[in-house]
């Protein structure tokens, strides 16, 4: 049998199993002069609020040892901009589009799933429950119970695939991915950033202005990659691994360890081009091993 990238998780079906993380790609146009976007199998778009959001007072990134940090505070044009004027571009690109979704409170969630299920071509909503960098943003991704009742609530609003995106800030990612489940997620993607921070002695400054921020990039590989055997096996739902991947071999240990895909988010910065090579590669890395879909590696590791 030839080989197959193709991938399935839950209701969500993918030509690959390398997907753009939200934020680090915009809605794809910038990616697009790099590479056929038909590499991904899907493009995040950065978050989607119902009203426009400036986001943080600057500096809002920083670089830090093989990673970076941001405090972007989710700055997006609004629903009815972005459905006018930048999903129809997003549809454009041969992949398959997923809208992420943050919003202030519970009703402005619902308001969002409902408002998008009711547009063509979007593939799956991704929520994105934390927000480590807006105030107040942080709840839905560490109460078990809070996290239940907006994804039950998202999932009574839209037939769309719902994909919960976890954070890593918690006691027991465990217990979120779980109530998530719990809630009616189809698939959970895991992680979001990991609060930081950076100082510039000398001044006697932080680096960013909102003092601390989200940690991403090849740094934090080792910690997602713990964060996703430990979801993989406390719920029974698909996961999208996300978490400073860089290259094939990057996203194999992911699948090793129980994600159906990887979102690659910081290192687009680094290497705009990446999806094509990292695909290239995956291709070649599973001939070399005898395997003829990425899916026979998910959830093998011995342990
Ligand atoms: C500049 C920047 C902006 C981001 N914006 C969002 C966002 O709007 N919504 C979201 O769910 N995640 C956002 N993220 C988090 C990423 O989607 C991803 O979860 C995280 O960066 C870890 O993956 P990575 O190490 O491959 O970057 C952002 C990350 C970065 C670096």
């Amino acid at each position: 049998m030839p080989l197959s990238l193709n991938v399935k998780l839950g209701p969500l079906e993918l030509a690959t199993p390398l997907l753009t993380a939200s934020g680090c790609a915009g809605y794809g146009k910038e990616l697009d002069q790099y590479q056929d976007l038909s590499c991904f199998g899907a493009i995040v778009g950065k978050s989607i609020s119902r009203e426009p959001r400036l986001g943080n007072p600057y500096p809002r990134t920083a670089e830090v040892a093989a990673g970076m940090l941001n405090a972007i505070g989710l700055q997006n044009e609004g629903f009815d901009s972005f459905v006018k004027s930048t999903l129809p571009k997003m549809r454009s690109f041969g992949t398959k589009a997923i809208v992420n979704v943050v919003g202030h409170d519970f009703d402005e969630y619902v308001w969002l799933c409902r408002h998008f299920d009711a547009e063509q071509g979007i593939a799956a909503l991704e929520l994105n429950l934390s927000c480590p960098n807006v105030k107040g943003g942080m709840k839905f991704a560490t109460d078990a119970g809070e996290c239940e009742r907006l994804v039950r609530a998202c999932r009574d609003a839209t037939k769309l695939p719902l994909i919960a995106k976890l954070s890593p800030n918690v006691t027991s990612i465990s217990e979120i991915a779980r109530a998530a489940e719990r809630g009616g997620a189809d698939i959970l993607s895991a992680v979001n950033t990991f609060v930081g921070m950076s100082v510039d002695w000398r001044r006697r400054e932080p680096r960013l202005a909102n003092v601390t921020g989200g940690m991403s990039g090849p740094a934090i590989k080792p910690l997602a990659l713990r964060c996703v055997h430990e979801v993989a096996r406390a719920a029974r739902l698909p996961v999208i691994a996300i978490g400073g991947i860089s290259s094939a071999d990057d996203l194999l240990e992911f699948m090793v360890v129980g994600a159906g895909a990887c979102q690659v988010g910081t290192y687009l910065f680094v290497e705009p081009d990446c999806g094509a090579a990292i695909i290239a590669d995956l291709k070649k890395k599973l001939i070399e091993a005898g395997v003829q879909s990425p899916s026979e590696l998910v959830g093998t590791l011995k342990v």
